[in-house]
């Protein structure tokens, strides 16, 4: 049951056809968005950056990680770096970050810190275990680390097969 309400709420799997995206685009819409709504989010990288790949589901997994950067650490500094094999965009914020031993627990189901629950911002513990799950889906990789002075890092790299490298503008 958890399963497939996982893989429907990550908008992955079959449904979903690999397609050329501009993770850029995707990026600056999330981004413009959230500053619209009043939020303190910022991107900066490149205009375009092209990745084979499901979007749908790796907007979902940008999406999921602008929200925890906004609702836990007050806004979110984004950026991308387009490498010639992967993609790799960071969701940063200056917030309290995550205890050490819970960077791993926080990826589980349904895993919430007493901090965010007691701050009643509502959410489900999803949203991470869905991103790292698109990020495993692309044979990518999800991770957490705490910055230096304060804050959480998300970074979210996607490689780029081969098949994806853009063609020349
Ligand atoms: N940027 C962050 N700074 C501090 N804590 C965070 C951050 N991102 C996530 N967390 C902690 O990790 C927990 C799990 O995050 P996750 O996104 O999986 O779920 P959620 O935000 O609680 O709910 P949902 O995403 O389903 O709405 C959060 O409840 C929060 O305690
Ligand atoms: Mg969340």
């Amino acid at each position: 049951m958890i399963d497939s309400t996982l893989a429907y709420l990550r908008g992955d799997s079959e449904g979903e056809e690999r397609r050329a995206a501009d993770i850029a685009a995707i990026l600056e819409t999330l981004c413009d968005a959230a500053a619209d709504a009043g939020h303190a989010v910022e991107y900066a990288g490149p205009r375009q950056a092209r990745l084979l790949c499901r979007p749908v589901a790796v907007k979902r997994a940008l999406a999921n990680l602008i929200d925890n950067a906004v609702k836990y650490g007050g806004g979110a500094h984004v950026s991308l770096e387009d490498a010639a094999d992967t993609l790799t965009v960071r969701v940063e914020d200056r917030g309290p970050g995550i205890p050490a031993e819970s960077l791993q627990t926080v990826f589980e189901p349904f895993r919430r810190l007493e901090t965010s629950r007691n701050r009643g911002t509502g959410g489900a513990g999803l949203g991470l275990t869905i991103a790292r799950q698109v990020a495993e889906a692309h044979g990518g990789t999800l991770t957490l680390a705490n910055r230096r002075g304060s804050g959480l890092a998300a970074m979210l790299r996607l490689p780029r097969p081969a098949a994806a490298q853009a063609s020349p503008a």
